[in-house]
């Protein structure tokens, strides 16, 4: 029975799980995946020197963060050449979005995205009762002309683009990225999703201009910098779009382990290179294997590639489970026709040895279960 307590608006949503944790379904498997090769992580993991600063400071652990996020804000305002007041930082990129629909999205009001990216975003939207719609994707690209329209058309209060692109891996340039910015309705703010922005190539992100209240940029210390489990991202806009996170924003959310963990990571510039180089080389040998299968890999502009299998969403559904079976955790869209498509995050060359013994055992027991049915 529903409790009468709740609102009416979280009364009519479902409680649901949508990431399926790789640790429950290894507990349903009842054993650990050899290759953890599903949640767009970095198995690399993150710089020695991140690594030390977060044991450092375990020890004062008893003491709350500093709510402004202070020095961590500075530095990275530094880093990016903008000032402070035009940063926030907040628990992951999934936390800020969470608060910035909380602070522009109210019952009823439209919000544009595509259909299969991203799905937190559409959770937040949800919880705000906002009114989602949803704008194909053009041959696995986000299409920002089409979210543009979209946005006119239905008078948004947000527009959201992933750019590089979950979970297609696609990526539009800066120009492109530019002239959306440009295009973006009176009364509209567009959510420039840029998690993946560190493995994308150059000319990629235009340039920051925190003078424009059209838009805010979110990033996070969970890819590139290995920092996932830490939970700790920020966003970047005018300082008057900004400083608005600081009416609803949990002040104590970012705990200290994590503050010294990203300053520490932020700095190391040496170990990031590595990483990309490292990125860069698994992307290559995935889509190696998925060619030696008969697969197609997709470009990718991330730390994952995705793969179209040829065929329809059920059979990349059968594959997903046969490899997981076989003890490869992976991923795939949820909508078609991009769920056509498995999607595999980069791995330790090991991991990747594995994929490469199961994918061709996983595509037979994925035919097999297709033919039977
Ligand atoms: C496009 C996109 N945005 C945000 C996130 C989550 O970022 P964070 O860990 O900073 O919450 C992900 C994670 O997969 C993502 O793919």
């Amino acid at each position: 029975m529903t409790d009468t307590r709740l609102t009416p608006l979280a009364a009519s949503l479902p409680s649901t799980i949508p990431f399926v944790a790789p640790e429950r379904i290894e507990a349903e498997r009842g054993t650990a995946f050899a290759a953890r090769l599903g949640a767009n992580e970095l198995s690399f993991g993150p710089s020695p020197k991140a690594i030390t600063a977060m044991t450092d400071a375990l020890s004062g652990i008893w003491k709350y963060g500093v709510p402004e996020n202070e020095p961590l804000r500075t530095e990275l305002a530094t880093h990016l050449n903008i000032a402070a007041e035009a940063v926030t930082i907040g628990e992951g990129i999934d936390g800020l979005l969470g608060i910035l629909v909380r602070l522009y999205v109210g019952a009823g009001d439209a919000v544009v995205t595509s259909d299969g990216s991203y799905p937190t975003f559409n959770y937040h939207v949800a919880g705000a009762g906002g009114v989602l719609h949803k704008v194909p994707y053009k041959d696995d690209f986000e299409d920002p002309k089409a979210l543009i329209a979209k946005a006119s058309e239905v008078g948004a209060k947000l527009v959201y683009l992933s750019n590089p692109n979950n979970p297609m891996g696609s990526v539009h340039n800066a120009q492109t990225v530019q002239s959306m910015i440009d295009a973006v309705p009176e009364g509209c703010l567009l959510v420039l999703d840029e998690a993946y922005a560190e493995f994308a190539p150059d000319g990629t992100t235009p340039q920051i201009d925190t003078s424009d209240k059209r838009v805010i940029r979110f990033r996070t210390f969970s890819k590139a910098y290995g920092l996932a489990g830490a939970r700790i991202g920020y966003g970047i806009s005018h300082p008057e779009i900004i400083s608005g996170f600081d009416k609803t924003r949990n002040h104590f959310g970012v705990n200290r382990v994590a503050q010294a963990g990203a300053l520490a990571a932020l700095h190391d510039h040496d170990y990031l290179s590595e990483i990309l180089e490292k990125v860069d080389q698994s992307r290559a040998r995935i889509a190696k294997i998925a060619q030696n299968n008969g697969l197609i890999p997709l470009p990718s502009a991330t730390n994952f590639v995705t793969i179209d299998c040829g065929r329809d969403g059920d059979f990349a559904r059968a594959l997903l489970a046969a490899l997981s079976a076989r003890g490869v955790f992976v991923r795939m869209p949820g909508a078609a026709p991009l769920d056509r498509c498995i999607r595999i995050s980069v791995g330790l060359p090991l991991e990747l040895d594995i994929l490469s013994e199961c994918l061709p055992l996983a595509l037979q027991d994925a035919r097999d279960h297709i033919d039977k049915t």
